[in-house]
């Protein structure tokens, strides 16, 4: 099997003597309440998601991801991991010293070895992670939110983030890579996901299980943001879909906690090596992956891949055209597989969509399977 990010997959969840110790000095510790995001993060870095990370990342990391899309000894890296001040300046967190990192409900999560403080650029961070620095876009939006001082240090995690949904279908990286190997899979394809699937997204699933052993769909539950479906409903979407169109020996459904960033190319990587991490072969990567607005050119997720080399990566990104159903043809394609014109492709955006459902109409079937559609019409309805 694949083996995680920088060879080894990180645990850093806090076990017997060691763990007694810190849950005993944790409540004197100075203490940091983490934002959503942060506890998303927190979480992955302590099962092995984002291998080879043991903690927040201190200022050299930081800057090199920013300036080379790499960590400070080399391995591809794009997307900061950081923890922020909040409020104030910060005085209370020394380094050299621990720090107890809290949820949002008062609840000790973890204790930090606080590394290193240290002040950022806020805008430098959004133009060359978002590349834009427009209010529009969530996570400027986000960067609003915090104070430019993040903390770096290894995390020991004490307890879980609270979660209360989606227990049977939350697999840590060590956990999906058992899965794997009890169904026998060699190769296994990740799809990443914000939004109900709908026909191009099970188009280009079924492309990629043409060719692979497994395909698991690795839905993204973590802070999205306002408009897009609830993660809830999606589940419900993505049950409904296994239950009538997919082959259960080949495929698997389990969540994946973090929160979107929505930087689009950078974005795009950085879910192709956590993949990896959960023991993933190949990773689908369509159009605009992870993008918002129009910040990115629809194909720019795709050439980003090449300014690493194949080996570095390791896990195989797959390379999808914007695919559509044509009534021509008769089935889903692309621009690669079908030769008649736009008149011919049904296309509509997630917006058009949202639109119908809010006026309770059913979209087509060449857009989404009818059981879904069902499933969104209703929710939309109770809105
Ligand atoms: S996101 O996390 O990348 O924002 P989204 O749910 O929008 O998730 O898309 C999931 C994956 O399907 C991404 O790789 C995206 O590029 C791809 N995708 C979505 N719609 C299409 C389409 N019509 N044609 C090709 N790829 C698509
Ligand atoms: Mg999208």
């Amino acid at each position: 099997m694949i083996k995680a990010h920088g060879g080894k997959l990180i645990n850093r969840i806090a076990e017997g003597k060691e763990r007694e110790q810190l849950e005993s000095l944790a409540p004197s510790l100075p203490k940091l309440t983490l934002n959503d995001r942060e506890t998303a993060d927190l979480e992955m870095i302590a099962i092995g998601a984002m291998s080879p990370l043991e903690g927040f990342m201190g200022r050299e990391d930081y800057l090199s991801v920013l300036d080379l899309k790499r960590l400070a000894k080399g391995l591809p890296w794009t997307i900061p991991v950081v923890l922020a001040v909040k409020e104030g300046d910060g005085d209370e967190f020394v380094e050299g010293n621990q720090i107890a990192l809290v949820e949002s409900d008062g609840e000790i999560l973890a204790v930090m070895d606080l590394e290193e403080k240290y002040g950022v650029d806020k805008q430098q961070e959004a133009s060359k992670v978002l590349l834009t620095n427009d209010d529009a876009h969530p996570g400027v939006r986000y960067l609003d939110t915090i104070i430019g001082t993040y903390l770096g240090g290894t995390i020991s995690l004490l307890k879980r983030p609270q979660h209360n949904r989606f227990e049977n279908f939350r697999l840590d990286p060590k956990e999906t890579r058992v899965l794997f190997k009890a169904k026998g899979w060699e190769t296994i394809v990740a799809f990443q996901t914000r939004n109900p699937i709908h026909r191009a997204h099970e188009y280009l699933q079924k492309c990629a299980l043409e060719i692979v052993d497994g395909l698991l769909v690795h839905p993204l539950v973590g802070e999205t943001q306002k408009g897009d479906i609830p993660a809830e409903i999606r589940m419900e979407c993505y049950k409904i879909l296994f239950e009538n169109y997919y082959p259960s020996t080949r495929t698997a459904l389990s969540i994946f906690p973090a929160a979107m960033r929505y930087a689009g190319p950078r974005e795009a990587v950085f879910h192709a090596l956590v993949r990896k991490n959960y023991g993933c072969s190949h990773f689908i990567v369509g159009r605009d992956h992870a993008g918002v607005g129009s910040y990115y050119g629809t194909y720019d997720a795709h050439y980003i891949f090449a300014e690493f080399d194949r080996y570095e990566i390791d896990i195989t990104p797959m390379f999808f055209d914007h695919s559509f159903f044509c009534k021509k043809c008769g089935n889903m394609a692309s621009s690669k597989t079908c030769s008649h014109g736009s008149e011919d492709h049904v296309f509509l955006s997630g917006t058009k969509v949202r639109a119908m459902l809010a006026e309770g109409k059913m979209p087509p079937p060449e857009f989404t399977r009818p059981e879904v559609a069902e499933l969104l019409m209703s929710f939309y309805k109770d809105q």
